[in-house]
């Protein structure tokens, strides 16, 4: 077993509950209408707006960490709906970044958010709302693929004795944005 596969298994529940939030599964039918989406992106944004500012200034942040935050692509999104960041909600129960473990397994489920997030893109590029830049959920995806590939090899290196805490960090991730996500 090796660590993605321990992070895989640990948060498939997890996976499965946060694909049935509402708010989430809004985002895929077919009657979405562009309140909806707009109020999903403002929501992401409260989740990853503080989270990646932690993920940043963390002593164990990845060296190309600034290439890899989502942030800056929610406020471009929320700003083709005439939506400004200024008054927006955060949450204020992110999972916590003490250690290299935690800060793994935060990022295990926003880097992996962006492999459900092309499935994402594809569902959204038929609404006229999005202007065709749903950037958040789009990406490059060649980059994407790179910079999974280059997380993985990161998680490698991490021992095995601290497996358990970058998992438990994990499944808190996925908890917390589940918490936030069915909030108002
Ligand atoms: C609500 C709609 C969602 C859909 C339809 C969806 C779909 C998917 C799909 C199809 C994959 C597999 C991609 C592949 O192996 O090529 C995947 C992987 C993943 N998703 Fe989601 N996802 C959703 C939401 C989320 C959210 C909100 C998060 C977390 C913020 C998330 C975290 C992950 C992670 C961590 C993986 C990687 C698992 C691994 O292979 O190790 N997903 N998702």
């Amino acid at each position: 077993m090796d660590l993605r596969s321990l992070l895989r298994s640990s948060t498939s529940a997890s996976h499965v509950a946060i694909e049935a939030n509402p708010r989430l599964s809004r985002l895929l039918s077919p009657n979405l209408d562009s309140d909806a989406y707009f109020d999903v992106l403002a929501r992401y944004y409260g989740f990853f707006a503080p989270l990646e500012a932690e993920l940043l200034a963390s002593p164990f942040a990845l060296s190309d960490m600034r290439e890899r935050v989502k942030t800056p692509a929610l406020v471009t999104d929320l700003a083709v709906g005439g939506r400004s960041v200024n008054e927006l909600p955060v949450c204020s129960f992110v999972p916590p970044i003490s250690t290299r473990a935690e800060l793994l397994g935060v990022m295990y489920v926003l880097e992996g958010s962006a492999m459900g997030g092309m499935q994402i893109a594809r569902h959204l590029a038929g609404f006229e709302f999005t202007r065709g830049r749903a950037s958040f959920f789009v990406s490059d995806g060649a980059a994407v693929s790179a910079r999974w590939k280059s997380f993985l090899a990161e998680l490698e290196s991490l021992p095995e004795s601290e497996w358990a805490s970058a998992s438990a960090s994990a499944v808190r991730t996925f908890e917390a944005l589940d918490r936030w996500m069915a909030g108002s």
